[in-house]
């Protein structure tokens, strides 16, 4: 590819932040290898690396528990940067891990870069990984969807991906708070508080923590004992996409196993996700497992349903006019969470801010179901705010500002593959 100053200043972000075959997100603020961030760096590599972008992965794996869960976080060593470390998890996994998950895109990147690469190696690569992607996705199936209603439920705001998303609230508020003066925060010492998660966020997170280390972070004991089980409609979504990459690539390398079992999954995924459309807020939010009751607004996750493939049309149309409504709404696409709900706020990490990865994903679903405007406008608003500001974590939809951590990885990355102009990937 011809390479702008920018795609330059994203490859050596992606160098910069290469820890030796894994990728820290950003220095200091995220100073470990995390499960999505790594997939989607991973793709960043491949645009001029592609045996570090299989690497990305394979690290990744190196995590997985017998289970065959591939936790949010591989700590591999300590860092007093960052809280909660490996000893607070308490996981007495090799290497360290977290305890819980994230949202699995990584069998929709091994499929990108295995038809990516065409050669024999990378056929290999592909084919070692593809067990460990089945049982992964089998995981999720059962530990996070155990009465099989066909829509993944998370244990922790951090399975999500999306800490301190508005979809969490009223499930969060049932959780008992750990007291604040009982552990100390690092991420506020690296960011500003801001444009973090609160402090009384935080209490609960670390409330739900102390319950998975109790529970020996056994998915059972999690979902029937732990303060919060949540139907999330981003993993279910990602998971709905990543179950079709899955088993295009089974059927590329021309392997049997698992074919009828990942149909399965999305026939029930596709029969469950009426469970989480919401008429009255126009789309797909999170449902509360504990009390039955469903998130009362629209979160960017919901303009998913596109990349995974649904496309049924009056809910899709509904959804269209939902996306439109955030566009008129922000100068620049898309807001994590709907900027015309009192919940919204504009610089507090996921309950406002773009998040350039999202987009990605909301602008390749867009353009596969044919909504082209909406889709190009995607792709040219994250061109523009990364121009303007640079590699940040997340951006001001408002004013286009970066915030969070600077010289992002995930940011760089989808930068190279998908909103440069060079990138050829859509
Ligand atoms: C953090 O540390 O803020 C992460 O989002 C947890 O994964």
């Amino acid at each position: 590819m011809a390479m702008n100053d920018l795609d330059e200043q994203a490859v050596a972000i992606l160098r910069t932040n290469d820890r030796g075959g894994f990728t820290v997100p950003t220095a200091r603020l995220y100073p470990f290898q995390w499960n999505w961030d790594s997939a989607f760096a991973a793709l960043g590599f491949s645009t001029f690396d592609l045996d570090r972008a299989w690497r990305e992965i394979e690290m990744l794996f190196e995590g997985q528990w017998p289970d065959g869960m591939v936790p949010h976080i591989i700590f591999r060593r300590d860092d007093p940067d960052y809280f909660p470390g490996p000893s607070v998890w308490g996981t007495e996994a090799e290497p360290p891990t977290s305890g819980h998950s994230q949202p699995p895109v990584a069998a929709s990147v091994v499929r990108m870069l295995h038809d990516k690469d065409g050669s024999e190696a990378g056929t290999g690569r592909a084919t070692a990984l593809y067990p460990k992607l089945l049982a992964w996705h089998r995981w999720f199936h059962t530990a996070r969807d155990p009465d099989g209603r066909g829509v993944i439920a998370v244990v922790h705001p951090w399975e999500s991906g999306r800490d301190n998303s508005p979809d969490w609230d009223a499930a969060l508020a049932n959780v008992e708070p750990t007291a604040a003066r009982s552990y100390v925060r690092r991420d506020t010492g690296h960011v500003d508080a801001s444009m973090r998660p609160t402090q009384s966020d935080y209490d609960r997170y670390m409330s739900i923590v102390d319950s998975g280390r109790a529970c020996r972070w056994q998915p059972a004991c999690m979902a029937d004992t732990g303060p919060f089980f949540a139907a999330d409609p981003g993993i279910t979504f990602v998971l709905m996409r990543a179950d079709r990459d899955l088993l295009a690539l089974a059927e590329s390398l021309d392997i049997a196993e698992g074919h009828e079992e990942i149909a399965d999954w999305i026939a029930r995924a596709e029969a469950g996700i009426d469970r989480l459309w919401n008429d009255a807020v126009g789309g797909y939010t999170a449902l509360d497992l504990k009390t039955g009751k469903s998130a009362g607004g629209l979160s960017s996750v919901a303009f998913l349903a596109w990349y995974a493939g649904l496309v049924e049309s009056a809910r899709a149309d509904k959804l269209a006019d939902g996306l439109r409504r955030f566009l008129d709404a922000a100068p620049f696409a898309v807001p994590s969470f709907d900027p015309t709900s009192a919940k919204f706020d504009r610089m507090r990490y996921w309950r406002g801010p773009v998040w350039a990865v999202i987009n990605s994903l909301i602008g390749r679903g867009l353009a596969e179901a044919g909504h082209t405007k909406l889709a190009d406008r995607v792709r040219r608003d994250t061109r523009k705010l990364i121009e303007r500001a640079g590699f940040f974590e997340y951006f001001d939809p408002q004013t286009g500002a970066g915030a969070g951590g600077g010289n992002f990885t995930w940011t760089a990355a989808t930068w190279l593959v998908w909103a440069s102009p060079s990138a050829s990937e859509v």
